[in-house]
């Protein structure tokens, strides 16, 4: 079948892409308690191009197809959706807890591909009124996001929340899922046309980076990590939160503010992905108010090195779909 994968880790100087590659590889089979989902639609997400520098991705497991997101056809022609996070079977409760999971394109086969195989209950049905492309946006950043806001961050209709990074999966997901939730949304970019899509998109209002901000907020919605964490913290009013879920600039800080967080009796919450019952509750959310997913691009997914090149070079206000 025809596949998008790592044949090999890119050094950190290199171009991200130096190992990927676009052809075939055998199609999957199976086993009992597995399904598997014809592939309609794909999206992208920054775990992608970090599997590419083998941050999270063992060489032994090489070649992987790449790809956590999918949305499809199960073995019976129903329209699903497909939850990358797959637990041990024996493991009972928030899946996301279990020390032994794993996200498609770590240990198992992603979804870039004609075909991924899955634990049976790692389907989730896909409303009518939702395309496969949209979809397809949902497992991984949209899920990080339903999570992030409404589990881990615990915010409720007229909390007042920032989403620092604008233009990203994560943080597009963050600012449409906040406005649909009865947030007051206030959201950072460096650049100016995102920060004004940021605004149609739902935001309350928006900053450049690093800007300093007319109130203090209830909570910080962190994806960018060093480059914002500072600001983040300088923006919570005493006893507020700060939810991360990624470190897209880099993971080590110049300064952690820790004089702050304990003077300010701040918390810092750390948020990964979600559970199968999150991802059914984030697709009803959808179904329910009309909100989708903010699409940069849809390309077929022969042309997904395109796709990656964007994200590579921060070219992406919302996701990148890829279609078979
Ligand atoms: N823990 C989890 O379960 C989980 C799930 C999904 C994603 N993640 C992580 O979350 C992060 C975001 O993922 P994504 O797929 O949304 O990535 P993405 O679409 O590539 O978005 C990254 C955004 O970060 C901002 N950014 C990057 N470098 C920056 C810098 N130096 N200064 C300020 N802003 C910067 C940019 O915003 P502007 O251009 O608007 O400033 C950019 O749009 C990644 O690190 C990913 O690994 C984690």
């Amino acid at each position: 079948m025809f596949a998008v994968y790592a044949d090999s880790f890119a050094n950190s100087s290199d171009d991200p892409l130096t190992g990927l590659v676009l052809g075939e590889r055998p199609d999957p089979v199976a086993p009992d308690g597995w399904t598997t989902v014809t592939v309609k639609a794909a999206s992208l997400n920054h775990h992608d191009l970090w599997s590419l520098r083998g941050v999270g991705l063992k060489a032994e497991a090489l070649p992987m197809i790449l790809g956590c997101d999918a949305a499809g056809y199960d073995e019976d022609g129903n329209e699903v959706v497909v939850h990358a996070v797959v637990s041990d079977p024996d493991w009972t409760g928030d899946e996301t807890f279990d020390p032994r999971r794993s996200l498609l394109s770590e240990r198992h086969q992603g979804t870039f591909a004609d075909k991924v195989i899955v634990p049976r209950r790692n389907v989730v049905p896909k409303p009518a009124s939702m395309s496969f492309e949209e979809a397809a946006c949902l497992p991984t950043a949209w899920l990080t996001a339903y999570r992030m806001l409404f589990t881990q961050g615990a915010l409720k209709a007229g909390d007042t929340v920032l989403v620092q990074g604008a233009g990203g999966g994560v943080a597009t997901a963050l600012i449409a899922l906040a406005r649909a939730g009865g947030l007051r949304v206030l959201a950072t970019s460096r650049d100016e046309a995102k920060r004004a899509k940021a605004l149609e998109l739902g935001a309350h209002e928006v900053f450049e980076s690093g800007a300093r901000l007319p109130v203090k907020v209830d909570a910080v919605m962190e994806t960018v990590g060093r480059a914002t964490w500072s600001h983040s913290i300088r923006a919570l009013r005493p006893g507020g939160r700060i939810v991360i879920s990624g470190t897209t600039s880099g993971p080590d800080l110049d300064d952690a503010e820790l004089t702050r967080i304990f003077f300010l009796q701040l918390s810092v919450i750390g948020s990964t992905m979600g559970t199968r019952g999150e991802l059914a509750g984030l697709v009803n959310l959808l179904d329910s108010t009309g909100v989708r997913p903010v699409i940069d691009r849809v390309l077929p997914m022969t042309e997904a090195r395109d796709g990656f090149a964007a994200m590579a070079a921060g070219d992406v206000f919302g996701k990148i779909v890829f279609t078979r």
